[in-house]
């Protein structure tokens, strides 16, 4: 399978959200075989979008997440919160996030710990600065980022996890990484996975890349083996380019039926 997440940031509105969410489904119509699809309203958006997705095989997440249950944190919203809006995946430690708002792997690592505890699917996400990766030390940086993000991490044989390879340098810069730099360093965080989850079923652990990402580009590398999916960012609002890269991912899949 492949998975197609699209992350709308702080993009659109409620009103928006709502028509995008309509024209993703119409993407998906008379479709033989679809990806994976997940989208990530903002928060106040989540229960209007989730009653446009309502019967339908799409999946809702979430952008951000406390890591705490409840209790006096002005301004944040809780897994258990996201759970009663029909939330059921949620991405965790964007760099946006990271850059702006100081969550730092410890915060990253807590708030994976809470997800799983109340049954989210996580997204995490890592990847190198520019200087990292002109320094050559970007495989490095990342084994850092996936040890202190799963540090005391137990996956349930019903959970799944995902990895959402994001290189800071390809976010929102039309410069996606390319093909072969994808292949080198999914290869790698799927190595780096299996010594943390030995003997873990396939289907649970999923790696995906992001960055730039566009119908120009998306069959690229949505039909190789080690790349699981893609996490769209500027063109999962724009739902012509969207549909482009779903349009790739069904076709990846029907190649290989
Ligand atoms: P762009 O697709 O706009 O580069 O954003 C990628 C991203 O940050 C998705 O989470």
């Amino acid at each position: 399978m492949k998975t197609v997440i699209g992350n709308w940031k702080m993009n659109v509105g409620v009103r928006e959200s709502i028509a995008l969410a309509r024209g993703t489904l119409l993407t998906l119509r008379g479709r033989k075989v679809v990806p994976n699809l997940i989208i990530c309203p903002s928060f106040i958006a989540l229960s209007e979008v989730r009653k446009v997705i309502a019967r339908s095989s799409v999946s809702l997440c979430a952008q951000n997440m406390s890591w705490e249950d409840k209790g006096a944190f002005t301004g944040e919203i809780s897994s258990r919160m996201l759970d009663e809006v029909g939330v059921t995946h949620v991405l965790i430690g964007h760099s946006e996030r990271r850059g702006l708002f100081s969550e730092t792997d410890e915060i990253v690592n807590r708030k994976l710990k809470k997800a799983l505890e109340n049954n989210l699917t996580p997204i995490v996400c890592i990847g190198e600065s520019v200087e990292h990766r002109e320094e050559g030390g970007y495989l490095e940086i990342i084994k850092n980022q996936i040890a202190s993000a799963l540090g005391g991490i137990r996956l349930r044989s019903s959970a799944k996890l995902f990895i959402a390879y994001e290189p800071i340098w390809a976010i929102g810069t039309g410069k996606n990484a390319d093909v072969a730099q994808v292949i080198e360093v999914h290869e790698f965080i799927k190595t780096v996975l299996s010594d943390i989850f030995p003997g873990i079923k396939e289907d649970q652990l999923n790696v995906l890349y992001g960055g730039s990402v566009n119908g120009d580009n998306a069959y690229a590398l949505l039909r190789e083996k080690s790349i699981d999916g893609v996490l769209v960012g500027g063109a999962s609002v724009k739902i012509n380019q969207f549909k482009d890269v779903i349009e790739a991912a069904s076709e990846v899949l029907e190649a290989q039926e």
